[in-house]
């Protein structure tokens, strides 16, 4: 069925003049963009978004990373959105993403690695929701 997934793109992919770039790829995935932003996460935000991971030993340099800079935020559309995103983004570690990948090609490490994307419907939905009013979303 057609259903949606929530991406960023983070602050290292924006300082490094990669969204151009990163949505080019989005597009060419077959990718509908139904709603988009450039926005700044404060820590707040930041800290709620990412609260799953808050007992992480990652969660302040998370945080930290995350609120640094712009970010775009996106909620796609497709058939499969959710499981053929993070096939589009590859894994979370660039070392290990497959060829032809977003985080193949854009990502520097584990951390700072270009894109988010949702890992449940649910979460699309959550995360989706966290960001956008239903009058920016088409
Ligand atoms: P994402 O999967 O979008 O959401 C959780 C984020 O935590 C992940 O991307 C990375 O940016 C970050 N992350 C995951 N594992 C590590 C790690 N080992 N060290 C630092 N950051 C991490």
């Amino acid at each position: 069925a057609t259903n949606r997934t929530f991406t960023m793109i983070k602050p290292d992919a924006v300082e490094k003049g990669y969204i151009g770039g990163i949505l080019n790829m989005i597009n060419e995935g077959g990718f509908k963009i139904v709603a988009m932003k450039y926005t700044q996460l404060s820590k707040r935000d930041a800290e709620a978004f990412y609260a799953i991971h808050k007992e992480r030993p990652f969660f302040g340099e998370l945080v930290e990373f995350m609120t640094r800079g712009p970010i775009v935020a996106a909620i796609l559309e497709k058939e499969n959105a959710v499981a053929d995103f993070r096939t589009l983004i590859g894994a979370t570690n660039p070392a290990e993403a497959a060829e032809g990948t977003i985080r193949k090609k854009y990502a520097s490490s584990i951390g700072e690695n270009a894109v988010h994307g949702s890992d449940s419907d649910e979460n699309a939905a959550i995360e989706g929701a966290f960001h956008f009013a239903g009058r920016e979303i088409f």
